[in-house]
C-alpha cells in the first residue's frame, strides 16, 4: 500500500478518523491499479475505483458538514470549509469527464497524488480546525 495512514491523521473523532481511512485505501488502491505494468488495459476498473472514491468523498464531505452544523460550528468558518469540499468536488468531476477518457498512467498517476496531497492537507488544516472546536464543546 502506497499511502499509508499516518497517525498525525487521527482527530480522536472515532467516524471521522474512519472515514478519512476509507479515502486514503481508496486513493490507494486507485494508485496500485495505476501501477501496474502488464500491459492490461484496467479501464473499467480504474473508473470503478475513481467512481468509488468520488462518491465516498461526498458522503464524508456530507457527514462532516452536517456535524459542524449540528455543534454550532462558526458560520463563517463552515462556509469557507464547505467551499473547500465543493471545489474538491468539482475537481474531481472535471478529472472524471476530461481527463480520465485519456486514461495515461501519467495522467492517473498524477490525478491520484493530487487526491492524497489534497486529503493530507485538508485533514491537518480546515478538519483540524473544526475538531479542536468541537472537543472545546
Ligand atoms: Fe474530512
Ligand atoms: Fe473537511
Amino acid at each position: 500500500m502506497m499511502f499509508e495512514w499516518k497517525p498525525e491523521y487521527a482527530s480522536g473523532i472515532e467516524e471521522i478518523d474512519r472515514q478519512h481511512q476509507k479515502l486514503f485505501v481508496l486513493a490507494s488502491d486507485l494508485y496500485d491499479i495505476a501501477s501496474r505494468k502488464d500491459g492490461f488495459d484496467y479501464h473499467d476498473e480504474i473508473l470503478e475505483v475513481f467512481n468509488a472514491l468520488s462518491n465516498y468523498t461526498v458522503y464524508h464531505f456530507q457527514f462532516e458538514e452536517q456535524l459542524m452544523k449540528q455543534q454550532g460550528y462558526n458560520l463563517k468558518d463552515l462556509a469557507a470549509h464547505c467551499t473547500e469540499h465543493d471545489n474538491f468536488i468539482n475537481k474531481m468531476k472535471k478529472v472524471a469527464q476530461e481527463d480520465l477518457d485519456k486514461m495515461q498512467r501519467k495522467v492517473l498517476m498524477d490525478v491520484v497524488l493530487f487526491v492524497v496531497d489534497w486529503i493530507e492537507k485538508h485533514i491537518l488544516g480546515s478538519d483540524r480546525k473544526y475538531v479542536t472546536y468541537h472537543f472545546q464543546q
